[in-house]
């Protein structure tokens, strides 16, 4: 396993780590989730990711339990919550004060640790300031619950502006962000947040990196039965494979799958080599519902010289949508 530093901060996070949405509480109870957990671990995996708003809460209460059961040092693993979807109750979602520290309690009890070590905010928020967030994020780093805070899909602008407050108000900034990059999804990693790695010091804990399995090559030839699109609840995810934007995907998954057999790489391989490849991920979350599937991925590392420049400028030829560079004058 290699490992990164989390952005400028000194954590070391392996470059791939492991996350339990749709999976755990899910499609998976207690034994496999431990079976899971201890095959990522065993590989090196320091990272495990998880939120209140996966399974109402119930997947952090699978997490927190097998990683009681398996008792590894907690000074060897690092855990994540996000907060934003909590209920339906007015308090219970978004980013105010009372909301981000009742979820952090709530988190803190379901993952059954005495601290998170990486909080995300899920969404931003609106209708709540940055500066509110950021003292309660801040006040919660101070009382020893959370270590470092972070967001999820805010944008570069909401992001300075956290920074900005931080900065004027001595409180902590946010060191990470968790946004979604995958070969067909690179605006915000490449193309938005470009200023913000030098100026700030941003890490990425990246999601989707397989674009929920369709970059494994599975739903090549239509939906194969247990596979997450075929999920009841999920029915807005294969709705996405319908849509005009879909079937280019599909399309584009295709001709990568040629692309990757010519490189010698399984196309799941060749899609989180390419995210690997880009120096300002510090870590790829997998998501996997079965072990094999989880062994597959990690393999991706034995097989990194495969991804030659020649191999990076044919996966360009197909997917065209390199975002621009931030403009010089
Ligand atoms: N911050 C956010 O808003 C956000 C959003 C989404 C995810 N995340 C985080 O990112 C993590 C990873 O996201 P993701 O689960 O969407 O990742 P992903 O890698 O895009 O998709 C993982 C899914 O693809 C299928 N799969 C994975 N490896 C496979 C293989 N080798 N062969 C065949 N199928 C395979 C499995 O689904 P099936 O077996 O069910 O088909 C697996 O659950 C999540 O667990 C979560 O922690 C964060």
């Amino acid at each position: 396993m290699d490992y990164r530093r989390l952005g400028k901060s000194g954590l070391r996070v392996s470059a791939l780590s492991f996350g339990s949405w749709v999976t755990f509480a899910k499609q998976v109870d207690l034994g496999p989730a431990k079976e899971l957990l201890g095959a990522a671990y065993d590989a090196g995996v320091n990272f495990f990711d998880n939120a209140e708003g996966y399974e109402q809460g119930q997947s952090e209460v699978v997490m927190g339990q097998a990683l009681s059961e398996l008792a590894w040092s907690r000074d060897s693993f690092i855990v994540s919550s996000k907060v934003f979807w909590g209920g339906d109750k007015p308090t219970q979602r978004g980013l105010s004060r009372k909301h981000v520290t009742d979820a952090c309690h709530a988190a803190l009890r379901r993952l059954q640790v005495d601290y998170l070590d990486l909080y995300f905010c899920h969404r931003p928020d609106v209708d709540t300031p940055i500066e509110e967030t950021v003292r309660a994020m801040d006040t919660l780093i101070a009382q020893g619950k959370v270590l470092y805070w972070g967001t999820s899909e805010w944008s570069a602008q909401q992001i300075t502006e956290a920074h900005a407050v931080a900065r004027e108000w001595r409180l902590t900034p946010p060191t990470m962000e968790q946004p979604q990059y995958n070969l067909f999804e690179r605006d915000k990693v490449e193309g938005d947040y470009a200023p913000l790695y030098d100026t700030y010091g941003l890490g990425t804990t990246i999601w989707s990196p397989l674009a929920s399995g369709l970059l494994t090559g599975k739903y090549n030839d239509g939906i194969p039965e247990g596979s997450r699109m075929a999920l009841p609840g999920y029915e807005w995810l294969k709705d996405t494979l319908a849509s005009e934007k879909g079937k280019d995907h599909l399309a584009k998954a295709r001709a990568l799958t040629q692309v990757a057999e010519g490189a010698g790489l399984s196309l799941t391989h060749m899609a989180l080599l390419w995210c690997l490849a880009n120096p300002r991920v510090s870590t790829v979350i997998l998501g996997a519902s079965r072990v094999s599937q989880l062994k597959d991925n990690l393999a991706a590392l034995d097989h990194a010289d495969r991804l030659t420049p020649e191999v990076m400028a044919a996966i360009e030829a197909i997917v065209k949508n390199r975002p621009e560079p931030p403009q010089r004058y």
